[in-house]
């Protein structure tokens, strides 16, 4: 079965095909609009994607050899809900034009199981931790749809707060990829952070961010290297005290590690080093947003039998604990 996976929940244009092989094109488009706003402006987002989106699936298509699939899924929530709409609305045509079926897919769920799309793959059941620009969260995945959450953030993303520190520094938006090159020229001990603390095992990002923030307006001479290196250190420190925790709590060691943050270098080997945990990871370039998570997320609910009608709407707050679990009563 050859699906069309589309994404347009944020800042990303994407569309890809996916069969049980493997993927088979992928097309991502990041908008630069929003660059000079330092975070992305909801409006023209959602102009930005209506320009591109005819482009990125002949694309997609035309990359994958394909005419016509066999079905096309597209995120239809969590994400901005103008944005949401351009990709749910011009997939849903293509599936009533084409008379393939269709399936609305998660885009926290797309996150969630792009470690699927490698050679290597977890097996349920397995802990996801889901680390974006909206989301910081480590669920309990016992079958497809049927996930409980284990922790989440509190305040801000772990993306979130890479953003902030990269703004309150001068150094741009997205932070975390400018960051994560800074650090790698910097001393990750230069500058004791605090590792905060939330109830149990939930994260709070906002502190850390203010201390950085404390940190370079009381001393402008530090070394940009060691403000990232340190600030990272400390994120990547909590992010795998969780999961360590989590593991310990449910006696799962299987960690599927996703999102934006996940393409960030020493949270990858530190994670991946750890005795604790067996970690299994997307590709760098399908950790932040694209075609082919959504695709593979849709796939899989397809084949498990899954199909929705087309006044199927967009959900900008869809959680994953309540996803549907194809084939339950
Ligand atoms: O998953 P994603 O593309 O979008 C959301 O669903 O939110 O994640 C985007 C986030 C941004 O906050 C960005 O700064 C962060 O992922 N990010 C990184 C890295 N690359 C992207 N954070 C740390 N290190 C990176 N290398
Ligand atoms: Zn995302």
């Amino acid at each position: 079965m050859r699906v069309l996976g589309i994404e347009t929940s944020c800042d990303e244009t994407a569309a890809s095909v996916v069969d049980a092989t493997g993927v088979l094109s992928d097309v991502v488009y990041t908008q630069t609009v929003h660059e000079q706003y330092l975070g992305v402006v909801p409006e023209l987002a959602s102009r930005a994607h209506a320009e591109k989106i005819t482009a990125v699936v002949r694309a997609a298509l035309d990359q994958a050899g394909v005419e016509t699939p066999d079905a096309v899924c597209a995120t239809s929530g969590p994400g901005l809900i103008g944005a949401v709409l351009v990709g749910l609305s011009f997939g849903k045509s293509l599936a009533a034009g084409w008379g393939v079926p269709f399936v609305g897919v998660n885009h926290l769920e797309g996150h969630l199981l792009s470690p699927l799309l490698e050679s290597s793959q977890p097996a349920f059941p397995f802990l996801g931790l889901v680390v974006s620009g909206g989301h910081t969260t480590l669920y309990r995945a016992d079958a497809l749809g049927d996930y409980t959450t284990l922790a989440t953030t509190v305040d801000d993303a772990a993306g979130e707060a890479y953003d902030k520190v990269a703004r309150v520094l001068g150094l741009g938006y997205p932070g975390g990829p400018v960051i994560d090159r800074l650090a790698q020229d910097g001393d990750p001990k230069a500058i004791r952070f605090p590792r905060p603390k939330a109830q149990g095992l939930d994260w709070s990002f906002s502190g850390l961010k203010t201390a950085v923030r404390n940190h370079a307006h009381k001393n402008p001479d530090t070394r940009p290297e060691d403000l990232a290196a340190s600030f990272q250190a400390a994120v990547v420190d909590v992010l795998i005290d969780r999961a360590v925790r989590g593991a310990k709590k449910t006696g799962i060691r299987t960690l599927a590690l996703s999102g934006g943050v996940a393409a960030n270098s020493e949270l990858r080997a530190r994670i991946s080093a750890c005795p604790e945990l067996d970690v299994y990871l997307p590709a760098r370039s399908r950790c932040t947003d694209n075609g082919a998570m959504i695709a593979n997320a849709g796939r899989l609910r397809l084949v498990a039998g899954q199909r929705d009608e087309l006044d199927v709407s967009a959900r900008p707050g869809w959680s994953l604990d309540t996803l549907p679990i194809p084939g339950a009563p």
